[in-house]
């Protein structure tokens, strides 16, 4: 008789195996974090192999697309209808809602590619993602995510996720597996370093301005690159930090979208132990109105959040 044995954990655990043993989500969440992971791949080797000119077409912001926009969206239908548990999809780049299987249990909003007008300065970009329970998004709140991730193709490829235990990180190695390289990443309650978006807003919000000042005369350190997923990963990896992207006349609920963008990197950096704000309540607890909703943002450190919040309060 043999006596069976035990799965020890890995030296490097895999995602697949984080998700099963660490995480714990059920199988159908699972299967659906890893067709994800596949699309990743994917978009990965796409970014290196695809021109990084114009699509010749708008999406529904009537922003222009670039080819690999298209092409990552692409990608990423592809794989959701694959995992067979996808019952509605919501991406940037499109207009409606799309429904995908009337019997899968969960609904997915994506960005598939983050700061996409940087390709052909070869900065990096991101992916990122919300998934919901049940077919329906609007009507919900980010608070209700039962997982959300990015994945950030930089120098390193790398995907954070959490399902509600804890930040986890994992690069994508040589032979295609994305496997673990921090668990339980914290954010501190203090920032050293800020990111400050959609900086033309100082002029009619003076506010920001002062908020910006501030700043400069206590001496924090600016990284800001352009594309939210490498920013606010700068936080998670760095372990503290300030992100903002405040309103302005142009963009008078600032640029960011809170489906897509604003929601996902709410639940993830809330998971590390940091904020999120809209500049009066948690961006996890606004209610999901419509695709195209805009909102401010101001996410990281506890105390710089309650101080950047105070300071854009005051007229
Ligand atoms: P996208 O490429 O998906 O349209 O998003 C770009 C976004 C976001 O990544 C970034 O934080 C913001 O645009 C930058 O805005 P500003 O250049 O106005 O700061
Ligand atoms: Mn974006
Ligand atoms: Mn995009």
């Amino acid at each position: 008789m043999t006596t069976a044995e035990a799965c020890v954990r890995p030296d490097r655990p895999s995602l697949n195996f984080h998700l099963q043993n660490a995480a714990k989500v059920p199988d159908d969440l699972r299967h659906l974090i890893m067709d994800i992971s596949k699309a990743a791949k994917m978009i990965h080797h796409a970014i290196r192999t695809t021109e990084a000119g114009l699509a010749g077409k708008t999406n529904q912001f009537g922003e222009e697309q670039v080819k690999l926009d298209v092409l990552s969206d692409e990608l990423i239908h592809e794989h959701l209808c694959e995992s067979g548990t996808v019952a509605t999809f919501i991406s940037e780049e499109r207009k409606d809602i799309i429904e995908l299987d009337p019997k899968g249990k969960y609904s997915v909003a994506f960005d598939p590619l983050d700061g996409s007008s940087l390709v052909e300065a070869n900065f990096a970009i991101g992916s990122i993602f919300g998934i919901y329970k049940g077919k329906e998004i609007l009507g919900k709140k980010p608070a209700d995510q039962v997982a959300a991730l990015y994945v950030l193709y930089g120098p390193r490829t790398v995907l954070v996720y959490s399902a509600g235990k804890g930040v986890h990180e994992f690069i994508l190695d040589e032979v295609g597996e994305f496997v673990l390289i921090r668990e339980y990443l914290g954010i501190g309650d203090d920032a050293k370093n800020y990111s400050a978006g959609n900086l033309r807003a100082v002029n009619d919000t003076p506010a920001y301005r002062a908020l910006l000042n501030q700043w400069l005369d206590e001496e924090l350190t600016l990284r800001y690159s352009g594309c939210m997923v490498a920013d606010v990963h700068h936080i998670l990896a760095k372990g503290q930090g300030i992100f903002t992207n405040i309103g302005g006349s142009k963009y008078p609920e600032g640029k960011l979208r809170l489906i897509f963008e604003c929601g996902p990197f709410a639940y993830l950096i809330e998971q590390a132990g940091g904020a999120s704000s809209d500049g009066t309540r948690s961006i996890l607890q606004k209610k999901i109105e419509k695709i195209d909703q805009r909102t401010p943002i101001i996410v990281g450190s506890k105390n710089e959040v309650r101080r950047v919040c105070q300071v854009l309060g005051k007229k």
